[in-house]
């Protein structure tokens, strides 16, 4: 299973696409835990990208492009993988399409996840991440430490209610469009997003069958 999950900030991306990929025993392929990766690590291109992700803006086009083709032909991928936060813009989602067809792949479906902007908000701002493996907690079941692999758990720089309104801006900017993309492909599901997350899983299992 080839899929792509699309959606607002905090439409439950990451949280669904762990699930799902944990269920079908794929790969879950989040640029931004990629990128926050380099950030933790200092990297130089952790450095270099900082502050264009903590200002809630994208990363050139260029460069992610190059992140995921590298990814994309691993062979952990050759079974099926979900992409998560990648594309974000219709060059990225040109250039998915030019990877995909030189890996002689095909995506299954594109997830488009709805989720109202207030439902959003009131999520961000009760996000916390363990810093070490990325898992993704509510603040209300948060217990300090990660379930997974004991790492801390802190609040994404991103997730500031100033930077939040950026990035939502810069959804509907840059990333929306990518939705006429793939329409015309027809190959968008549509995911009502904002029910429990076991219940989301659940649809999306139902609807890919
Ligand atoms: P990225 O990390 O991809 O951020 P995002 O797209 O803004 O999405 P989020 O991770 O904020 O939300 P999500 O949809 O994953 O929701 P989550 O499951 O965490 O990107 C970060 C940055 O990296 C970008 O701004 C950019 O700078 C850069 N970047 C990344 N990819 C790039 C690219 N391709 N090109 C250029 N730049 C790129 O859930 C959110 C919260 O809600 C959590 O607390 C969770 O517990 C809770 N929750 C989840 N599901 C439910 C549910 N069903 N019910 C109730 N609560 C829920
Ligand atoms: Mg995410």
């Amino acid at each position: 299973m080839r899929l792509v999950l699309l959606g607002p900030p905090g439409s439950g991306k990451g949280t669904l696409g762990n699930m799902f990929a944990q269920s079908k025993n794929i790969p879950h392929l989040s640029t931004g835990d990629m990128l926050r990766k380099e950030m933790a690590g200092k990297t130089l291109l952790g450095e270099k990208i900082a502050p264009i992700v903590n200002a809630g803006k994208l990363i050139p086009d260029g460069l992610m492009i190059d992140v995921l083709k590298h990814r994309l032909a691993q062979k952990d991928c050759a079974g099926g993988f979900v992409l998560d936060g990648f594309p974000r813009t219709t060059a990225q989602g040109v250039a998915l399409d030019t990877m995909l067809s030189q890996l002689r792949m095909e995506l299954d479906a594109v997830l488009l996840f709805n989720v109202s902007k207030k439902e959003i908000v009131r999520r961000l701002s009760g996000r916390r991440v363990c810093i070490q493996c990325g898992k993704i907690y509510t603040v209300d079941y948060a217990k300090g430490v990660c379930e997974k692999c004991g790492g801390r758990l802190g609040v994404r720089e991103d997730d500031k209610p100033e930077v939040v309104e950026k990035r939502l801006e810069v959804y509907e900017r840059q990333t929306e469009p990518l939705i006429g993309y793939y329409r015309e492909k027809d190959v968008i599901l549509e995911i009502n997003g904002e029910q429990p997350p076991e219940k989301v899983l659940k649809d999306v299992l139902a609807i890919l069958k």
